[in-house]
């Protein structure tokens, strides 16, 4: 079994380069099969949910050219075949072949999705929007099977902003018959970045980043290109850890815009930062303000930098509160830092915290992706050797992560034991 091993307590400084957003690309390689002919994905990550995605696609027979980091994916001759739960077990975001596979071919056979347990999860807004467009789901053990005559425009009032049903629903809209409007949206970057992909294919899609989106079915979609956006939540991770113990960490390659929830918050707290266009300076924070945080939807303070925060918070002086609005089960992570030495009072979605506390290494769990990310930064700021078991869950979302953090002076590696 492999454990992250970080020796800690030391400044850090240096460049970090950001890689594209996981959760774009985990729709952005879906959304290639609605294409009748060749397209290009550049600034791919290299993170092991691309790794699942490119298997799905190879098994639904299309075929992908990898230079770099730019997929070249051709989807003219693939079949409609169930996707096998081998692939499909090991993330979410397998759910937007959903989509995709309603949208061009009308019929999807699909296990239930995998991913991280932090809540329930359901997909209730993705199928109402498929029935809403005149297909048909049918639950078959732990399959669905969704099929559609015909898929015709209609309007779709989301009762939460979800992400994951806007991309969804986008997908099955856009060869739909007519016009389809998605009211509450989401609004997050990556909405953009998925619609940007699909006009490129000749798609028409007005309002996307905004709560009211509509898209004109059209009957076809030719070849395509976009671009991965920065992954706003992996610089957001960062910056966080550059003002834990950063003496200066440039990190390049963000979308300040994408930020501007937690750079405010990191300002408000006393932390130096300087923002130039594309990257992002960042000094360790001297003054240790408290503050208090509420996640919410974009443009509000992300629920996935919501855990790195928390540990930032425990470095601040006096009382800082978080609450969590958007999953029911993102606090497991607190267990740990309280081993550590931080002092973290759970109450249902909201967190108490005490600090500044200093924390000791530790053996202990990513729990989930970003809680994983929470444990690497603890070890970064932790006097003496922190071991993270279950890393498949950082190894997921964070590209190059023993690279990047070794690059700025981090005593980190993988180890078997
Ligand atoms: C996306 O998940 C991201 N994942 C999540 O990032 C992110 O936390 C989330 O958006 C919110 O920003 C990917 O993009 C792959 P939602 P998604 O649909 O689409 C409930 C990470 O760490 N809900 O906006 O699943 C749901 O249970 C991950 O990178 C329903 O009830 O998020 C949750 O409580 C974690 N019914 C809330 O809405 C539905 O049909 C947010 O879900 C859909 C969602």
């Amino acid at each position: 079994m492999q454990q992250i091993h970080i020796k800690g307590g030391k400044e850090l400084e240096g460049t970090i380069n950001i890689s594209g957003a996981k959760n774009s690309c985990v729709a952005l390689l879906p959304a290639a099969i609605l294409s009748s002919d060749k397209v290009t994905i550049d600034n791919i990550p290299e993170i092991s949910d691309v790794y699942y995605l490119e298997k799905i696609i190879n098994e639904l027979g299309g075929v992908i050219t990898k230079e770099e980091d730019s997929f070249k994916i051709d989807c003219q001759n693939i079949e409609n075949v169930a996707i096998s739960e081998e692939y499909s077990s090991k993330l979410r975001a397998s759910y937007y072949f959903m989509g995709a596979l309603l949208g061009r071919f009308h019929h999807v056979e699909m296990y239930f999705p995998g991913g991280c347990n932090i809540g329930l999860r359901p997909i209730n807004l993705h199928l109402e929007g498929f029935k809403k467009l005149g297909a048909k789901v049918i639950n078959k053990g732990n399959k669905y099977v969704i099929d559609a005559e015909r898929l015709v425009g209609t309007f779709i009032n989301l009762d939460f902003a979800s992400v994951g049903a806007t991309i969804n629903i986008l997908l099955a809209a856009v060869l739909a018959e007519g016009e389809t409007i998605i009211n509450n949206a989401a609004c997050e970057p990556e909405i953009v970045n998925v619609a940007s992909f699909l006009t490129s294919m000749g798609a028409k899609i007005y309002g996307a980043g905004t709560s009211r989106i509509k898209i004109k079915g059209v009957t076809k979609l030719h070849g395509g290109f976009t671009e991965v956006i920065p992954d706003r939540i992996e610089a957001g991770t960062y910056l966080i850890m550059g003002a834990l113990i950063g003496k200066k960490i440039t990190i390049n390659n963000v979308i300040p815009e994408h930020l501007e929830s937690l750079t405010s918050k990191l300002l408000e707290s006393g932390t130096k930062l300087e923002i130039y266009e594309d990257k992002i300076v960042v000094y360790k924070n001297e003054v240790k303000n408290p503050i208090s945080i509420r996640s919410q939807v974009f443009p509000g303070f992300p629920t996935d930098i919501g855990q790195p925060m928390g540990l930032y918070m425990t470095q601040l002086n006096g009382f800082s509160n978080y609450e969590e609005t958007i999953y029911e089960n993102r606090m497991q992570y607190t267990k740990y830092l309280n081993l550590m030495g931080a002092k973290m009072m759970v109450n249902g979605q909201k967190l108490s915290i005490i600090g500044p506390t200093p924390l000791k290494g530790a053996y202990v769990t990513a729990t989930d992706l970003r809680a994983g990310a929470t444990m690497v930064l603890a070890g970064l700021i932790a006097d003496g050797d922190t071991y993270i078991d279950e890393i498949n869950h950082i190894l997921r979302g964070y590209s190059g992560i023993i690279e990047k953090l070794s690059n700025v002076g981090a005593n980190i590696e993988i180890v078997e034991i």
